[in-house]
């Protein structure tokens, strides 16, 4: 608001909390409903016997629409295959993804051992996603532009003065505060991108941010929700809203916007989880009265772990030799519960019925 000019680097961007009343009667009620739908999907995901059987599965998922985003396009089936498979000629957006993937987990473990949000782990984050060494902006340059490349807004610059934004941010963040932590994360997303303190990958990043605030704050201890997919339903309203807060202040109407994601992929998150532990349920009673010799509980759960699955999986987790697991996977492909694909030398069996709840 003070002294922004699109073109100029947004030196004068303001620390948090704005200075405007975020807990207005819509926001509150906002805040309402969107914390009971997030309450509901952590109860459902905590009572599951195993909590983190999906989580790859959905993290892949997440993975994927958060570099959709950004134009980096790859299908479900490719990423799965290629997490599952020893050796594929992965295309670069199937990398991209993949990396994807692994900053949110080991942001996720780091967060065990230290429950804050540190510019270091920022810059852990990015390097992940985009596998090199890349740290926070040096050089000036970086402008957001619309799609007729017009310049719309140029973050801060250089390196001293976004560390001193970031250390601020990680303060407000990590800080006591009377305000509601969902609605503190919205403000912690805006700022994170108008911040904007790397050269690529800040989207993603802030987005990764995401989930780990939502884990640290306990307010999901899983954290297996699709936010990016509500992003991209709603790209072109994401980045109006950011850009509304910078020129015109519109802290309530980006709150508003944050609290309905969470709230929409909530339950979306939950009415697909319901799905997948019924198809669950149903297929080890199927398999239990087709294939009595083949069923125990562990293979079915390696079998809902990922799409994809193959025979060092079940070796594992000690399910048997290689020729017997071999022999229950083509038993299970003959009756019609898994279909057989050939990667390279490996052969990988597709829990199809799974990936087709997982794409709905
Ligand atoms: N007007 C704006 N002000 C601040 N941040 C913005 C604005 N418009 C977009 N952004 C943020 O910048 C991100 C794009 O930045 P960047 O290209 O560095 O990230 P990315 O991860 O490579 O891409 P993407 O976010 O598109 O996946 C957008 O996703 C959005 O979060
Ligand atoms: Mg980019």
């Amino acid at each position: 608001m003070t002294n922004f000019n699109k073109k100029e680097p947004y030196n004068d961007l303001p620390a948090l909390p704005p200075a405007v009343n975020l807990e207005t009667k819509k926001t509150l009620n906002k805040v309402i409903s969107s914390s009971r739908a997030l309450a509901q999907l952590d109860g459902a995901i905590s009572n599951l016997p195993n909590p983190s059987l999906f989580l790859d599965s959905i993290h892949l998922l997440e993975a994927r629409a958060s570099s959709e985003i950004e134009n980096i396009i790859t299908t479900n089936d490719e990423l799965y295959k290629s997490i599952v498979a020893d050796k594929i000629n992965e295309d670069p957006a199937t990398k991209e993804v993949i990396s994807y993937k692994k900053a949110l987990w080991s942001g996720l473990e780091n967060l065990k051992n230290k429950p804050f949000i540190t510019t270091n782990q920022c810059i852990e984050i990015v390097q992940c996603i985009k596998q090199n060494t890349s740290g926070i902006r040096k050089t000036p340059g970086t402008k957001l532009t619309n799609h007729r490349q017009e310049v719309i807004y140029t973050p801060p610059c250089c390196e001293d003065i976004i560390r001193k934004k970031l250390k601020d941010l990680e303060n407000f963040i990590n800080g006591e505060s009377k305000l509601d932590p969902l609605i503190k994360m919205a403000l912690m997303h805006y700022q994170f991108e108008a911040i904007h303190p790397f050269y690529d990958g800040n989207g993603r990043t802030g987005r990764i941010l995401l989930l780990l605030y939502l884990k640290k704050e306990k307010l999901l201890n899983t954290p297996a929700i699709f936010l990016s997919e509500y992003i991209i339903n709603n790209r072109t309203e994401y980045y109006r809203k950011l850009r509304n807060v910078t020129e015109k202040n519109s802290w309530e109407d980006w709150v508003l916007f944050m609290l309905d994601m969470i709230e929409v992929t909530a339950t979306k998150g939950l009415e697909k989880l319901d799905k997948i532990i019924k198809l669950m349920n149903s297929f080890a009673e199927e398999v239990k009265s087709t294939l009595p010799k083949v069923y125990s509980k562990e293979l079915i759960e390696i079998l809902f772990r990922l799409p994809y699955t193959k025979r060092k999986y079940l070796i594992d987790a000690k399910l048997g030799t290689l020729k017997t697991v071999g022999n229950y996977l083509i038993e299970l492909e003959l009756s019609g519960f898994l279909k057989s694909t050939k990667v390279g030398k490996e052969k990988l069996y597709l829990n199809y019925r799974l990936m087709e709840v997982l794409e709905q």
